[in-house]
């Protein structure tokens, strides 16, 4: 952990199926230790586009290195509400496709929220659900994907901490996601049943993925305030919890983006470039009004130590922001300047060579 900016431990993978095989190899290996000493293992599942490759692994795991699902019990997070369990946008559908009709699981032990239950019985069958994972000995791992809103399960922002199993209404933003495994958005059902965050935080690991475009809320949920309004950053207060992401959802986090922040870097003149461009645009100053202070209070002092005067780095980075930007994108005859992006020689002019 890069400590002080990640208060949750994150793995980075180059790819979505490098992630997944590396989660899917912890859940594998978490069911066999289980099965050695003859007891169940307890999953908790997920939905989503994110977990589709991890049960694509399982599936291989199953076959090819005969990974066998007899000893395991499965709770899913969520179901939407009203919905037919064989509607093609169920939960329990997805969870058939992608995983439970590849592999010799016991339908009697997968447990979904049923989507059908009448309205004034849903509160009894949720403390039935939050019953039956007591009962199997809780969960033993329990794998998320995370929202834009950084939701965990059907866990808008504004859920309680202690909230268990119950039925939600949904963000429209989460309806606007969702859309897309419906018809249109008047087709997405408003409400969900959905375990709580207290039933997440009871599991006793858990495992969260989030692949591409998701690097805004991994950092916020990772490195940001605790807070209710974004659901997923209470996991920081779980013992045992890792963020499984791909390179692209990492690009937010501070060793990434300010990586001066987390320790010595070897400075270029591009990774000074960097820092004082993102100084800049976060103080809302020009580049040239950068004074030392402001070095200082954006924690690039080091940057003052090695190269001494604030002034003269203002300025090499004013040049070489000047010095790329061009009023000759199609290359400017017989430019002579060096280090300046000016092609030479004029780029040839597709419209009259095609004529
Ligand atoms: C849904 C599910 C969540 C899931 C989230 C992200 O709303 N209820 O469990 O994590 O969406 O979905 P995706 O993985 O498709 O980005």
């Amino acid at each position: 952990m890069v400590d002080s900016f990640e208060k949750i431990p994150v793995k980075i993978f180059t790819t979505p199926k490098d992630g997944s095989e590396f989660a899917a190899r912890e859940i594998g290996k978490l069911i066999r230790s289980k099965e050695s000493k003859g007891e169940k293992c307890v999953l908790g599942l997920a939905t989503g586009s994110t977990p589709i490759s991890l049960y694509a692994s399982l599936v291989r795991l199953h076959q090819e290195e005969g990974l066998s699902f007899k000893n395991v019990v499965t709770f899913n997070l969520d179901e939407y509400y009203p919905i037919e369990p064989e509607a093609l946008q169920s939960y329990h559908n997805f969870m058939q496709r992608n995983l439970f009709s590849k592999v010799d699981i016991d339908p009697a032990n997968i447990n979904i929220p049923d989507g059908r239950v009448a309205k004034d019985k849903i509160k009894e069958y949720c403390q039935q659900y939050e019953q039956k994972i007591e009962a199997a000995g809780g969960i033993d791992l329990q794998v998320l994907g995370i929202g834009n809103n950084g939701h965990i399960g059907f866990n808008e922002p504004g859920s309680s901490r202690y909230s268990k199993t119950r039925l939600v209404t949904l963000d429209n933003s989460t309806r606007v996601a969702n859309a897309r495994e419906f018809q249109n958005i008047s087709h997405v059902p408003r409400m969900a049943i959905t375990m709580g965050i207290s039933t997440i935080m009871n599991a006793k690991r858990i495992i969260l993925m989030a692949w591409g475009l998701k690097a805004n809320i991994v950092q916020k949920s990772v490195e940001g305030h605790v807070t209710e309004h974004i659901p997923a950053s209470i996991l920081q207060q779980h013992n045992d919890c890792t963020f499984i992401i791909d390179e692209l959802a990492a690009t937010e986090l501070t060793r990434f983006k300010s990586p001066w922040l987390t320790g010595e870097i070897t400075w270029t003149p591009q990774t000074i470039r960097k820092a004082v461009v993102h100084m800049a645009l976060k103080l809302k100053k020009p580049v040239l009004s950068l004074t030392t202070n402001d070095y200082i209070d954006s924690g690039l002092g080091d940057l003052l130590t090695e190269f001494g005067d604030g002034y003269e780095i203002n300025l090499q980075v004013y040049y070489q922001l000047r010095d790329s930007i061009t009023g000759w994108p199609g290359g400017k005859p017989n430019a002579v300047i060096p280090n300046h992006p000016e092609r030479s020689e004029p780029y040839p002019n597709l419209l009259s060579a095609s004529r």
